[in-house]
């Protein structure tokens, strides 16, 4: 089946809600809606309200959570719940993004649970996993890869296989972010393809409906060639996607 290609932009910690007004005028400008991909910008949770008024008009532009808690609601001082970043305008939930592991210390059981919350939710998720540079040269790369996958999606088991299929999966080597350094094009290939097996095995045919994404010091020049390696069905981008002009570039892809 032909996936429609799928941008996302990840501003991790910055652009407060005016800063973020700000980029949603200059990329409103500067972006012709496209019926041929997905374009979804990850603001902080601060900001998601803001950006989804001054997007207001543009359906075309999607927007995400960095990250929700497992629970709905509740006493959990600082969190936000799935159904909060819903009414706050989100329409999908980044999950298990390398910092929430190596920083925050997110575990598989974790992300599991963060998973379902954001399905529950009516939030898609997008399954973050990578592996570490240690574990990338010890030849642990598939093994950590689709043990995170593996764990991601058991949180999902108890969904029938179309809702469960409403999801993506974006692999970004824990080296390759904010490193300068990308997978070649054949590196990701190889590992999109692992984790494009793996979700047959689980999901069966619906399987084939869920983009996976590579992130990892993607920029407007090297996204092309990421793109177009197979198996890649869209890019996640931090640092670059910060400028509304690089971002747009990247969307133009
Ligand atoms: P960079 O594009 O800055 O390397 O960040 C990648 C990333 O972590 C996106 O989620």
């Amino acid at each position: 089946m032909l996936r429609r290609p799928v941008f996302a932009a990840n501003w991790k910690m910055n652009y407060g809600p005016t800063d973020a007004r700000a980029f949603a005028a200059a990329f409103a400008a500067r972006w012709t809606p496209r019926a041929d991909r997905t374009v979804i910008v990850f603001p902080p949770a601060l900001s998601l309200s803001t950006l989804a008024h001054a997007l207001g008009g543009r359906t075309d532009i999607a927007i995400g959570v960095q990250n929700i808690w497992t629970e709905a609601k509740g006493a959990f001082t600082g969190e936000s719940s799935a159904a909060m970043a819903h009414d706050a305008g989100a329409r999908y939930a980044l999950v298990g993004h390398s910092e929430r592991r190596h920083v925050f210390g997110e575990t598989d059981a974790q992300t599991a649970k963060k998973c379902l919350a954001a399905a529950r939710g009516g939030l898609v998720p997008i399954l973050c996993v990578g592996e570490l540079l240690e574990q990338r040269e010890a030849g642990a790369t598939e093994a950590v890869v689709l043990r995170q996958l593996r764990a991601g999606l058991a949180g999902l088991a108890e969904l029938a296989p179309d809702v469960m299929s409403a999801m993506a999966i974006a692999y970004e080597p824990v080296w390759a972010i904010g490193t300068g350094r990308t997978a070649t094009p054949s590196d990701a290939s190889a590992v999109h393809a692992a984790i494009r097996t793996a979700l047959v095995e689980r999901v069966t045919d619906a399987a084939n409906d869920i983009p996976i994404l590579y992130g990892g010091s993607v920029n407007a020049g090297n996204a092309a060639s990421l793109l177009a390696a197979e198996n890649v069905d869209g890019l996640l981008v931090g640092g670059a996607s910060l400028d509304a002009e690089s971002w747009a570039a990247i969307c133009d892809t």
